[in-house]
C-alpha cells in the first residue's frame, strides 16, 4: 500500500515540525505540477481557487497556464495579487455584494450569472462584462448531499427552465454570453456525467440561435479522488475528456463553428498534494475506547466533521522506530467539541481506525488535506491558523505564516 500521495515522507515531516512548529500544512509542488499536467487536453483548466486560495500556490499555478475561478470578492483579489490578468479571472457566484460589483466593474472581471437579479444588478450598476451563464440542469450528485450542487433543492446556477428568459434578458440588456457552464456537485462519476454531457447538448443545442457570441462550454469541476488507500483507482481522465470532447464537437456541428472546452476542478489538482501534520499530545482509554488526541481540530480540517469524510492517516514515532503493533482508535482534536472527531462518518458516527500504536509525542499524519483543507479553517476556540508550507525542488518553504494571538485579536482592538 503506497501510503503517501506526496514525494517527501517521514523524515521530511519530523524535520519541518521540529522547524515550524504542530499542526502544519505541508504541499507538494510536483504533485499540483503533475495534476495541472494530467488536465493539458482541455482547452481551459480554471481553477476552482475555493479549495486551497493561498496567494503563493496560485502564481504557481499560473505560471503552469490555468485561469481562475473566483467565487467571492476576496478571491479577486486573491487572484490579481497572484498576478493572474483581470481576464483570465471568472466570478461565479449565486450574488453580488457590493465589493465584488466594485472589483467587478473597477477591473471589467467576467461573471458566471447564478440568478436572474444578477444581470439586473450589473445593469443597474453600469458594468459591461463577458458573461457565462451556469445552469442548474434540475439534478446534481456529490460525496455528500453538502456538495450537492444541482436540482430543486439546490441554490446554485439558473433553473433550466428559466434559462431561456435569462439568456434573452441578457441579449435585451447588451451582455455577450460567452460561456454555458454546468457544475453539479463535487466526486461524481461517470453515470452522472453521461447525464450532464446530455443536459448540456440539450440546452445548447436548443438555445444556440439566442447565443451568438458563446465560445465555452464549461463542464464545472467535481472530478473525483480516491481517498481511501484500499480503494485503489484513479479517475480515467482521457475517459472522462473524450466523453466531453465528443460533446464539443457535436455541439460545434450544431453552432457552425469552434466551441472550447473547459474545466474547473478544485479537488483534483489540490487534494493529494498536502498532509496536515499533527502531534498526538494524549493517549486515553475511554471505556473500551482508545482515543488519540492531536493538536489539530475541525478549526484545522473540517472535512470530516462536517461530511463525514474519510481522510488516510499515519503515524510517525518521535523514536523513528515501530513496534509494528496495531490498535483500533479514534483520532479526535482539541476542541471543546464531542464533533472533533477525525475518524467519524456523514451521519457523526464515531469509529475507530486500525493505526500504529502510538505514543504521546509521536506524529499523526492526516492526508490528502490540500483541497478544501487549510481553506476551510477557523478561528473558533480562539485557535490560531496553522501555517502552510511548500515542498519544492527538495526543501520546504513557508508560504503562510502561523497566525499570531495578536493577529487575531487585531479587528477587535478599537485603537483609533
Ligand atoms: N466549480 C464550481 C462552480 C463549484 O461550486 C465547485 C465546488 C468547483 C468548481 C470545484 O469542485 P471540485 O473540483 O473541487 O470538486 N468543501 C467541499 C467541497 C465543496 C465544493 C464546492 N464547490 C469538500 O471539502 O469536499
Amino acid at each position: 500500500m503506497q501510503e503517501y500521495n506526496v514525494s517527501f515522507g517521514e523524515k521530511e515531516i519530523a524535520l519541518a515540525v521540529e522547524r515550524f512548529g504542530s499542526p502544519l500544512w505541508l504541499y507538494d509542488l510536483n504533485v499540483i505540477e503533475k495534476r495541472i499536467w494530467d488536465m493539458r487536453s482541455f482547452g481551459v483548466v480554471r481553477y476552482a481557487q475555493k479549495a486551497a486560495p493561498n496567494i503563493n500556490l496560485l502564481s504557481k499555478m499560473r505560471e503552469l497556464g490555468i485561469d481562475i475561478d473566483a467565487v467571492s470578492a476576496g478571491e479577486i483579489v486573491r487572484a490579481l495579487r497572484a498576478g493572474f490578468a483581470p481576464d483570465q479571472i471568472r466570478y461565479t457566484a449565486d450574488i453580488f455584494d457590493s465589493a465584488a460589483l466594485d472589483l467587478i466593474k473597477e477591473f471589467s472581471i467576467p461573471v458566471n450569472i447564478g440568478s436572474p437579479d444578477m444581470l439586473i444588478q450589473l445593469q443597474e450598476a453600469g458594468i459591461k462584462v463577458p458573461l457565462a451563464v451556469r445552469i442548474n440542469p434540475g439534478f446534481g450528485h456529490g460525496h455528500s448531499n453538502k456538495v450537492n450542487t444541482g436540482g430543486e433543492f439546490s441554490k446554485h446556477g439558473v433553473w433550466h427552465g428559466e434559462l431561456e428568459n435569462v439568456v434573452k434578458k441578457a441579449a435585451e440588456l447588451g451582455f455577450d454570453i460567452e460561456c454555458l457552464h454546468m457544475h453539479i456537485g463535487s466526486g461524481s462519476d461517470y453515470i452522472h456525467l453521461s447525464q450532464v454531457v446530455s443536459a448540456m447538448e440539450h440546452t445548447v443545442g436548443s438555445l444556440a440561435a439566442l447565443v451568438p457570441k458563446l465560445k465555452i462550454i464549461s463542464v464545472g469541476g467535481g472530478l473525483p479522488v480516491s481517498y481511501k488507500r484500499d480503494e485503489v483507482w484513479h479517475i480515467d481522465l482521457e475517459k472522462y475528456y473524450n466523453i466531453w470532447d465528443a460533446a464539443r464537437k457535436r455541439l460545434s456541428n450544431c453552432v457552425g463553428y469552434y466551441l472550447q472546452l473547459e474545466a474547473e476542478p478544485g479537488r483534483y489538482l489540490l487534494a493529494e498534494s498536502c498532509v496536515l501534520a499533527t502531534e498526538i499530545r494524549a493517549v486515553k482509554k475511554m471505556g473500551k475506547n482508545l482515543f488519540y488526541l492531536i493538536d489539530a481540530g475541525f478549526t484545522d480540517l473540517m472535512r470530516p466533521a462536517f461530511y463525514g469524510a474519510y481522510h488516510h492517516i499515519s503515524v510517525i514515532h518521535k523514536n523513528g522506530g515501530t513496534s509494528g503493533e496495531e490498535a483500533d482508535a479514534i483520532v479526535a482534536g482539541p476542541l471543546c467539541e464531542s464533533g472533533d472527531v477525525f475518524t467519524q462518518e456523514e451521519s457523526g458516527i464515531v469509529v475507530s481506525r486500525k493505526l500504529p500504536l502510538a505514543q504521546v509525542g509521536d506524529l499523526l499524519v492526516i492526508h490528502d488535506t490540500g483541497a478544501y483543507g487549510a481553506a476551510m479553517s477557523s478561528n473558533y476556540n480562539s485557535r490560531l491558523l496553522a501555517p502552510e508550507i511548500l515542498w519544492e525542488k527538495g526543501k520546504f518553504t513557508q508560504i503562510r505564516r502561523r497566525q499570531t494571538f495578536e493577529q487575531m485579536l487585531s479587528n477587535e482592538i478599537d485603537d483609533e
